[in-house]
């Protein structure tokens, strides 16, 4: 049977410091939850506190509907599986499946429940070897084995995949997902690669610093993030971050300032442009997705999409796609906790990380080819940039193209921008294009 399990403002304090901060959370009988964020946000101490391996600070935990803060860990029907296979070395992997069966009963070996979770993961034919005959993909299989052996109410895994190299991790990441959907066992997941996290959740639960982000099924958390950092923390290439002002004068269109050009909004105003007009003059995170954005001149705009320019700085051959890291003269935002992480664009070695010269030196690319017409004019190609800095300055912007166009490091490229695909995220990072839902329409 498998059980809800419930957090009601659960909060883990170590001395002075706040590893995770009154999170509430249900997750309903039978759902696959994965929790996700970067390494030291909190995510292996709400498992150990579900798993009563941990105190709980405050809050309150419920398990099947019932307190269960003070219930013994080994009564909570739960099994835990670890990033490192916690396996006896000395026991078979036959032995070490039952191992939990025979504490529970030890008149029996247990031989038919054993080979029914060995056929359940494909390892029968690894039942009479030793851990240290076995591959890290094999182990863990049988770690996985032994903690589901007994039928738990609750299955936790603790970044169970990330000591294993990346083809092990995508075939055990489809495995883990079969086995638990057949088990269909109430399943908490822990990974800080989102990849992973969206691939594998019935919801994702984004954390960072101790603090719930946003618990949300894989495709809403992508279309709509409740914040700036989730909305970095999730998707690959990473959205661009752009800083922006919002232009909203009283008598003419409305329009994003990106440093050296601007986003026109299409008129008529959606309502969700239209919502912007109350951050007028205020300084904004614009964020667009590489597919929003693409290759060609302001003549084939179709409705929605607004015109600028770019200079071609690097391209990535992906082979079915092409990843074109363009300068446009706006500046990248930064967003705290996610740079430490998880790289800015997960590009190939060609691509050095972001370093403080290279902010120095777009900084000052913005700040000196900066040139703002009165009106946001169509299409303005960006100003030209001297080639040293050129060279020194990162992309501010990534786009996905097809491999049907062939640009050149150095060139300068037309794009257009998919507004209906804008995300605006205010200076404190929470999402305000599109709207949250909770958000009356001004104009209704
Ligand atoms: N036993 C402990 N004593 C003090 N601090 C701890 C202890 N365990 C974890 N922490 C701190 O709590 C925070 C969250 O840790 P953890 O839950 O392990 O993060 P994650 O699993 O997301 O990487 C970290 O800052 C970590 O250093
Ligand atoms: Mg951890």
């Amino acid at each position: 049977m498998s059980r809800a399990i419930e957090l009601r403002e659960v909060s883990k304090r170590y001395g002075d410091t706040y590893a995770v901060r009154r999170v509430s959370l249900t997750v309903e009988p039978g759902e696959f939850l994965v929790l996700l964020g970067p390494s030291g946000c909190g995510k292996s101490t709400v498992l150990r506190m579900i798993a009563g391996l941990e105190d709980i600070t405050e809050g309150e935990l419920l398990l099947g509907g019932e307190p269960a803060s003070d219930v013994l860990p080994r009564e909570r029907d739960i099994a835990m599986v670890f990033q490192s296979f916690a396996l006896y070395p000395s026991m078979t992997t036959r032995e070490n499946i039952a191992f939990p069966l025979r504490l529970r009963d030890p008149s029996t070996d247990h031989d038919d429940e054993v080979r029914t979770t060995a056929r359940m993961l494909a390892i029968e034919d690894l039942l009479e070897r030793l851990p240290a005959q076995m591959s890290g993909g094999e182990r863990q299989r049988v770690a996985m084995g032994r903690a589901i052996s007994r039928r738990p109410s609750v299955f936790l895994l603790d970044e169970p995949l990330s000591s294993l190299d990346a083809k092990l991790r995508g075939h055990l990441r489809a495995e883990i997902a079969r086995i638990v959907a057949e088990l269909g066992v109430t399943t908490v997941y822990v990974t800080h690669d989102q990849a992973e996290a969206m691939s594998l959740g019935d919801r994702v639960a984004v954390m960072r610093d101790g603090v719930l982000q946003q618990a949300s099924p894989p495709r809403e958390l992508y279309a709509r993030p409740a914040n700036v950092f989730v909305a970095a923390f999730v998707g690959t290439p990473r959205i661009n971050l752009l800083e922006g002002v919002v232009h909203a004068p009283l008598d003419g269109p409305m329009a994003l300032d990106l440093g050296r050009q601007r986003l026109c909004l299409p008129q008529p105003l959606t309502t969700d442009h239209q919502l912007l007009r109350i951050q007028q003059g205020r300084p904004v995170i614009v964020g667009l997705r590489p597919e929003a954005v693409r290759i060609g001149p302001p003549s084939q705009a179709r409705p929605g999409e607004a015109a600028i320019g770019g200079i071609v700085e690097h391209v990535e051959y992906l082979g079915h796609e092409v990843l074109v890291h363009l300068n446009t003269g706006s500046r990248r935002a930064v967003v705290p906790d996610l740079e430490s992480s998880r790289p800015a664009v997960d590009a190939g070695p060609a691509r050095p990380a972001r370093r403080p010269w290279i902010d120095r030196a777009l900084h000052r690319v913005n700040s000196v080819v900066v040139s703002r017409s009165s009106a946001p004019g169509p299409a303005q190609q960006p100003a030209a940039v001297p080639p040293e800095r050129r060279t020194t300055a990162a992309g501010d912007l990534v786009l996905r193209s097809g491999p049907e166009h062939r640009v050149r490091v150095g060139g300068h490229v037309p794009l257009l921008v998919d507004l209906e695909r804008l995300y605006v995220f205010d200076h404190t990072g929470l999402r305000i294009c599109p709207a949250p839902d909770r958000m009356p329409a001004l104009h209704t």
